[in-house]
C-alpha cells in the first residue's frame, strides 16, 4: 500500500479487511469499488456513497445550501450566486459587476468571494474595495463555473461536526493559525470539543441542516458569529486526513459507522 493513500482509502480497505469486502482502488485512488458477495458499491473522492444525488448537489454548492437552510429557518451564512460570465449572456445578464458592487456597498466590513463549489479554502478572498473584488472575481472565475459572495463575519470560533443519520460521531474545533480562514489545509488544527454547551448547540444546528438538505453522511461546518451559532457549510464528502493525525481510532470508527450502513442497505 503506497504510504501517499488517503486516510479514506486506507479506512475503507481496513473495513474491507475486517468485513470480508473486496476493495479494487481505481483512478489514482480517486475511485473505491467495493464488493461483497452481490453487493457492488462504490466510494468516489470522499463521498461514500449514502447521500442521494440531490442532497449531494444542494450540499456541494454553497448557494444551494444557503436557500434551503433559509427555507427551513436554519441560520447560517448568506451566500448569494453569480455565475460566470463566460457562459454567455442567455444565461448571465449584464448587470453581474454592479450587483456585486451593490453587495460589497452594503456590507462596509467586507464580503468574502469564493468558488461556489468550495476547493478547500483555495480562491477565497476577503474583498474591501471594487479593485480587491475585480481581483478576487477574476481569479474564482478563471477556474470556476459559479462564485458566491458573502458577508464577511468575524468568526470566534469555527466547529466541525460529522453526522451519520442525525447521530454525531465526531465535533471538533477549528483553531486557525496565523490564516483568517479555517481550513485543516491551510493549516488550522482540530481540537475535539468536550461535552457541553458549545458542543450541544453546535450538533443540534448541524442536525438541523442535515435533515433540511435530507443529507445522511456529512460534515457541517458551523460558526460563532457574535455568541450566535450559524452554518457556514456543508461537506457532503467526508475528509478527515489532518483529524486522522490525531486521532485515528476516532476515523476509522466514523468511517467502519458509515459503510456498515453502505452494506446494510437492501436497495
Ligand atoms: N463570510 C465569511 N466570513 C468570514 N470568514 C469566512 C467566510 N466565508 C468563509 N470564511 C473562512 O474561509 C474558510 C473557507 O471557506 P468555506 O466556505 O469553508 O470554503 P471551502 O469550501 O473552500 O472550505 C472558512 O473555514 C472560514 O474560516
Ligand atoms: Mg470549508
Amino acid at each position: 500500500m503506497a504510504t501517499s493513500e488517503r486516510i479514506f482509502v486506507q479506512a475503507i480497505r481496513s473495513y474491507g479487511a475486517r468485513h470480508g469486502v473486496d476493495v479494487d482502488v481505481r483512478a489514482g485512488g480517486w475511485l473505491i469499488a467495493m464488493r461483497r458477495g452481490e453487493m457492488r458499491r462504490f466510494a468516489f473522492g470522499y463521498d461514500i456513497g449514502l447521500n442521494s444525488a440531490i442532497a449531494h448537489r444542494l450540499a456541494s454548492d454553497k448557494s444551494a445550501t444557503s436557500e434551503v437552510l433559509s427555507l427551513a429557518g436554519v441560520p447560517c451564512i448568506p451566500h448569494h450566486l453569480f455565475l460566470n460570465p463566460k457562459l454567455g449572456r442567455n444565461v448571465v445578464g449584464p448587470d453581474w459587476r454592479e450587483a456585486m458592487l451593490a453587495l460589497l456597498h452594503a456590507h462596509p466590513q467586507g464580503v468574502v468571494v469564493k468558488p461556489n463549489e468550495g476547493t478547500s479554502g483555495r480562491s477565497v478572498f476577503k474583498v474591501t474595495t471594487p479593485a480587491d473584488l475585480d481581483h478576487a472575481v477574476g481569479e474564482v472565475f478563471s477556474m470556476s463555473t459559479g462564485l458566491v459572495i458573502s458577508p464577511y463575519v468575524e468568526i470566534e470560533d469555527e466547529v466541525r461536526v460529522v453526522l451519520l443519520d442525525d447521530a454525531p460521531l465526531v465535533a471538533y474545533s477549528k483553531q486557525r493559525g496565523s490564516d483568517w480562514r479555517h481550513n485543516l489545509d491551510a493549516g488550522a488544527k482540530p481540537l475535539l470539543l468536550e461535552d457541553g454547551a458549545a458542543r450541544a448547540a453546535c450538533v443540534k444546528l448541524a442536525a438541523e441542516a442535515a435533515r433540511a438538505v435530507g443529507i445522511r453522511f456529512a460534515s457541517i461546518d458551523v460558526v460563532c458569529v457574535d455568541g450566535a451559532w450559524r452554518v457556514l457549510e456543508i461537506n457532503s464528502g467526508v475528509m478527515m486526513e489532518a483529524l486522522a493525525k490525531l486521532h485515528p481510532e476516532l476515523v476509522q470508527t466514523t468511517y467502519d459507522a458509515a459503510l456498515d450502513r453502505v452494506f446494510e442497505a437492501t436497495w
